[in-house]
């Protein structure tokens, strides 16, 4: 059921996926289906890329799995450990540091990176499933854990699963998901003519102002 307090209160419209997508805390510990991780990962296969280099790799480790879980936990700052342990699904997003046409470095590698990301969260928005990406983790813990080679950089960590309900968690956590979702205005975004100048679009609801 959706978490009504996290749905984006927005001020223009947008798609329904885009607003209900939220970074939970809380996560119940209903697995995820096989199927289900299939999607998301095939979601994040199909974002764009810089050179359609596709810069992304992802180790996935289930709960189901104890040993490997607790592997991937300890690749996580303490803070993050704390809540992403409730999650069933962890998953370490590694990137490729290098174009493989010329093995010149990748600028748009952590941008890709997050492009994929952005696919899967919305494939699981869609699915029912809620992602918290990180970025507090030990990527040198991760390179050791899982073999990674050079050229490749662990860059964030995913907690996948369901969200819980709020009355499922204690004060710290229930906080943190019934807190509303805020944004900075549009208006400190978008620009024209020259930088911190508002679009005159942006303000201007009949959108008749250039
Ligand atoms: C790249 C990235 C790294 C993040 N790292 C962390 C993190 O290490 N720990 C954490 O608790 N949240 C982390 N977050 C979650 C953000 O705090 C969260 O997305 C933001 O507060 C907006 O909330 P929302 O996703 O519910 O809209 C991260 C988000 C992104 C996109």
């Amino acid at each position: 059921m959706m978490n009504e307090a996290k749905r984006a209160r927005t001020s223009h419209s947008i798609h329904e996926l885009i607003a209900t997508r939220w970074s939970p805390y809380g996560f119940d510990a209903r697995p995820v289906s096989e199927s289900d991780l299939r999607s998301l990962f095939e979601a994040a296969r199909w974002a764009a890329s810089s050179y359609n280099e596709q810069p992304w790799r992802f180790i996935v480790a289930r709960k189901k799995d104890a040993a490997e879980f607790e592997r991937m936990l300890a690749c996580l700052v303490e803070g993050n450990q704390a809540w992403a342990r409730r999650a069933p699904v962890l998953a370490l997003a590694v990137a490729r540091l290098h174009f493989s046409h010329n093995d010149k470095p990748n600028p748009a590698a952590q941008h890709d990176i997050g492009m994929a990301t952005c696919s899967l969260q919305l494939q699981a928005t869609a699915l029912g499933l809620s992602v918290h990406p990180m970025i507090g983790i030990l990527p040198q813990r991760a390179r050791e854990e899982y073999t990674i080679p050079q050229g490749y950089e662990a860059l964030t960590a995913l907690a996948l699963g369901y969200a819980a309900e709020l009355d499922a968690l204690d004060d710290t956590l229930r906080r943190r998901d019934e807190a509303v979702r805020l944004r900075k205005p549009l208006s400190e975004l978008v620009f024209a003519r020259t930088w911190k100048r508002t679009a005159a679009w942006v303000e201007d609801p009949t959108g008749e102002s250039s």
